[in-house]
């Protein structure tokens, strides 16, 4: 990729100079994913890598939930976003009072929050979850009912597999809400024998029209068990992109959605954060120190 080489030339010898490593989400460009990141991942592997190494600063190729989220594990060191405008709709559908009322209509149930929210929301809740596992941390409660903040689709698609009550919110993936239970159907008879797997950001309708549902690394390891040979992976464009290279045998169809959020990343902007080291991740330590409990009890299951 001659167009990007000044890019990831300038940012490999940063990161070398700086003591830096780049994360980045499954749903990066490809040329983040392939040429620059030193870890590749869904929301929970990135968390878990962004706790452990000994790289000075972390540049988080992902959306500002997860830089904050290694920030809160690693408060040592320096996390850049390289563009703190790359938001998420469901961090956007929720506050820390929305919270606080949620508890006080349902004051025996414990509040789980999804990683894809801001460090304060995570500071007002019990325990995070990702949606690798959301089930389990539900589970683990051991109660009757919980609140299940802000994902309504994911709260529903856990809600189908457990006998837990589920208090859902009104909160909703822009890129994943798209997809219908039609699309779907549509798919698999313009493709007969297509494997569909769908993000449990989808809605309840487009997960049982699914062969399977799964966090971003639970579709990979599908496909990497499995070998289908017709995959559709309804969740945001990059994935195929991202995927196919390593199975060319595999006919990936692409039913996408692009995520606006994770394509403010880009090299230049990764290379610029490198340069300047402008877009540093901070947060209040009053914050920081009841919503890293609420991380590290997620991560301790
Ligand atoms: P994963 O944790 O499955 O990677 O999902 C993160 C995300 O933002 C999906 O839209
Ligand atoms: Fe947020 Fe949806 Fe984008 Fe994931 S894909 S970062 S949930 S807006």
């Amino acid at each position: 990729w001659p167009a990007f080489e000044a890019d990831i030339e300038a940012i490999l010898r940063l990161k070398r100079e700086r003591n830096a490593i780049v994360l980045a989400h499954n749903y990066q460009s490809p040329e983040i994913f392939h040429c620059v990141a030193d870890v590749v991942g869904d929301s929970l592997a990135l968390a878990r890598e962004a706790a452990s190494g000994d790289a000075r600063v972390i540049v988080m190729a992902g959306v500002h939930f997860m830089a904050e989220t290694a920030k809160l594990l690693n408060p040592t060191k320096t996390v850049l976003i390289p563009d703190p405008r790359a938001g998420c709709s469901l961090a956007e559908s929720i506050e820390p009072d929305d919270i606080a009322l949620l508890r006080q209509a349902y004051p025996d149930a414990p509040v789980v929050t999804y990683v894809n929210t801001s460090a304060a929301v995570k500071a007002a809740s019990d325990i995070c979850c990702t949606s690798a596992n959301a089930l389990k941390v539900v589970e683990s409660l051991g109660v009757p009912r919980v609140i299940m903040t802000p994902d309504e689709y994911l709260a529903r698609n856990v809600a189908a597999r457990t006998k837990v009550e589920i208090i859902a919110w009104r909160g909703r993936c822009e890129v994943h809400e798209q997809f219908t239970a039609r699309d779907i159907r549509e798919l698999r008879e313009a493709y007969p024998g297509a494997v569909v797997l769908a993000h449990p950001e989808c809605s309840p309708e487009v997960v049982a029209e699914a062969d399977f549902a799964g966090s971003t690394a639970d579709m990979i390891g599908f496909v990497g068990a499995r070998r289908p040979a017709r995959v559709a992976l309804v969740t945001e464009c990059s994935m195929s992109d991202n995927v196919s290279v390593h199975y060319p045998e595999i006919e990936f169809l692409r039913p996408c959605a692009l995520c606006p959020h994770m394509k403010r990343i880009s090299l230049a902007g990764i290379r610029r954060a490198l340069e300047t080291m402008e877009g540093e991740v901070t947060i209040d330590p009053a914050i920081a120190a009841p919503a890293r409990r609420a991380v590290e009890r997620m991560l301790a299951l």
